[in-house]
């Protein structure tokens, strides 16, 4: 077995906080154990609750024919997001299940080691720039250790309002670039921590 199914195993059996007993299907994430790319996203929504695969509704949809412009496909990239349940009527996270959910994700990027993170909205992008938001930081890549960062508008923004459709694809565009390393990518000093959004 592989590190990252040994790991899944362990991730489905995690009863860390309290969404352990309302979800349906954890959802570890999903994708190549050698991706360049890994996309953070935020938590499962009602679809992902029910197959138990990240980014498989609307929001999901979306994102699939991000991918296809650049060139690529879902299992050429690697799929996770912050928490791993599905939170009741979609609510947003609490700080206690990030907090007691983010050393799953710690690890998956240990194994994974991507070339470059993608972050899809705020709490993706909290995890790696705390205090910034979500409409400055996106577009921008930046180095954070070895790894390159590069925050987006989580896909579902485009399905709330339409404007910031082309602005998402736009951002998805620039990604063979800066893999490529033709665009300047400035450092960031410190060590990525999750921080919880109050
Ligand atoms: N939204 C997310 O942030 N993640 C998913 O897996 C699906 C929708």
């Amino acid at each position: 077995m592989s590190a990252l199914t040994d790991l899944y195993h362990e991730i489905e059996n995690c009863q860390g906080c309290g969404l352990a007993k309302s979800r349906n299907r954890v959802v570890p994430g999903e994708g190549a154990e050698d991706a360049s790319i890994f996309f953070i996203g935020e938590a499962p929504g009602w679809h992902e609750d029910q197959q138990g695969r990240p980014f498989v509704g609307p929001a999901g949809q979306f994102l699939t024919q991000l991918l296809t412009l650049i060139g690529l496909r879902r299992e050429q990239v690697y799929i996770a997001n912050v928490i791993k349940c599905h939170p009741p009527q979609n609510r947003d996270p609490l700080p206690m299940e990030i907090e007691a959910c983010c050393g799953w994700l710690d690890r998956q990027l240990e194994i994974i080691h991507p070339r470059m993170v993608i972050t899809l909205g705020r709490y993706s992008l909290s995890r790696y720039f705390p205090n910034e938001s979500i409409g400055k930081a996106h577009g921008k890549a930046r180095k954070v250790g070895d790894v390159i960062v590069f925050p987006m508008y989580h896909p579902a923004a485009a399905l709330h309002q339409g404007s910031l459709r082309n602005i998402i694809e736009e951002d998805m565009r620039k990604v063979p670039m800066i893999l490529a390393q033709k665009e300047e990518i400035s450092e960031v000093a410190h060590e990525p921590r999750q921080l919880n959004l109050l």
